[in-house]
């Protein structure tokens, strides 16, 4: 079973001024899975909150899934804080979610998330709207078991 964590990185969400949709979108799609959520926390775009609670969430989770800060504005920096505390990248996860997602929208382009690995946690970037977490997740859902159980050592056997 999956354990996962959802990180929001939205300042006006973290200051109470907008609903966490995104947020609960992952808790939905993630739950009919059977995955089982271990914590949730909603942050400001700021780069040392993101990484620290990142290093922490990794303590209890095989899989975050954070939410919001991959575009281009001036606040977003989910992609820089992911990667000061990941030790690999893993770059074929948020490949397929942009080839994917170009499909639906070229501005899928936009969103500069990564994947990586700390430890035996995976932790993946998603953008911050309902819609696009709804297109991302779904494009990546097929693989994360197999993926947190390579990382986790429960399997070692990739062939299918
Ligand atoms: N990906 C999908 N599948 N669907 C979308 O609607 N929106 C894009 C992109 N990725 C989108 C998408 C847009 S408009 C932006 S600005 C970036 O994600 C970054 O979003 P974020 O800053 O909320 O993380």
């Amino acid at each position: 079973m999956i354990r996962f964590s959802i990180l929001t990185i939205s300042d006006k969400g973290s200051a109470g001024l907008r609903e966490d949709i995104g947020g609960k979108t992952i808790e939905e799609m993630m739950r009919a899975t059977g995955g089982l959520k271990v914590d949730y926390a909603i942050v400001p775009d700021e780069r040392d909150i993101i990484a620290e609670r990142l290093i922490v969430m990794c303590q209890n989770a095989n899989l975050i899934l954070t939410t919001g800060g991959t575009g281009c504005s001036p606040r977003d920096i989910t992609p820089e804080a992911t990667i000061d505390i990941i030790e690999r990248q893993v770059p074929g996860i948020p490949e397929a979610m942009r080839a994917k997602s170009l499909e639906i929208t070229s501005r899928a382009m936009l969103s500069r998330a990564v994947a990586g690995i700390r430890g035996q946690t995976l932790i993946i970037n998603l953008p911050g709207s309902p819609k696009a977490v709804r297109e991302c997740l779904a494009v990546i859902l097929p693989v994360l078991e197999h993926a947190v159980a390579i990382l986790t050592g429960t399997t070692g056997e990739c062939a299918r």
